[in-house]
């Protein structure tokens, strides 16, 4: 799964809390985008449409299983993530294409290893294994305080409100925290955007870096 020699494709991954915008902002960036780069680009979101992954993601995030072990959480999301990459990503990223996904393996640290407090090392590490080690070329991670992205899924999102948006305040901090923490490891993956701006403003920034960042598919 690892990508020895020569790099192929682009792969970028939108990060945040839910309630921060990332859906949103990744609708408008393909609206965008699409008349550029046609079928260069590819958009998907974890778990990937792919039905393994899809039957996954319906235990994980039933609000029915309260017994679920957290450990067994975060393996249940590598392993979704897994058959994603070997069904989606890694195909479209053979083809040279510019792949968009909603969440990937900094949600894992954040979530698992912070949110629950099982330790973000294991389970990057864990994760590298499900991975085989592939990671994003570029992040965009959607900044915004705990308080607003709830505010946001509470007040205006009908879609999904799931087992982890249900978690309390504290929780959702330690997101955040876990987050600004592996940003500030590694820049030069991950770009820091304000997401308590207008949604256009966050439209604005993301493309500016997305467009900076991945010149070749653009000219
Ligand atoms: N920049 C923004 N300012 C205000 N509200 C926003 C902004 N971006 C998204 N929203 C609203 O917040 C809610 C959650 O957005 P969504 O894109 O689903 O977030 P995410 O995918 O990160 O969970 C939606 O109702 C959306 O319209
Ligand atoms: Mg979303």
């Amino acid at each position: 799964m690892k990508r020895d020699g020569i790099v192929k494709g682009k792969f970028i991954s939108f990060e945040g809390p839910d309630g921060a915008g990332k859906t949103t902002a990744l609708n408008k960036v393909v609206t965008d985008l699409t008349p550029v780069l046609k079928d260069k680009l590819v958009v998907t979101r974890e778990p990937g449409g792919n039905r393994i992954s899809e039957a996954i993601r319906h235990i994980i995030l039933d609000r029915k299983n309260t017994e679920m072990d957290d450990r067994t959480e975060a393996l249940l999301y590598a392993a979704a993530r897994r058959q994603h990459i070997v069904e989606t990503i890694q195909p479209a990223l053979d083809e040279n294409k510019l792949v968009l996904c909603d969440r990937y393996i900094d949600s894992s640290v954040a979530y698992q290893g912070a949110g629950r407090q099982i330790g973000t090392t294991e389970v990057y590490q864990m994760n590298l294994f499900a991975t085989g080690g592939l990671l994003p070329n570029l992040t965009i991670y959607f900044d915004v305080p705990s308080e607003v992205g709830l505010q946001r899924i509470m007040t205006h999102r009908t879609d999904e409100i799931n087992r982890l948006d249900v978690e309390q305040l504290s929780f959702h901090q330690r997101v955040r925290k876990s987050y600004l923490e592996i940003a500030k490891a590694q820049p030069q993956r991950i770009k820091v955007i304000d997401a308590t701006k207008s949604k256009d403003q966050v439209v604005q920034d993301v493309e500016k870096i997305i467009y900076a960042a991945n010149q070749e598919f653009f000219n």
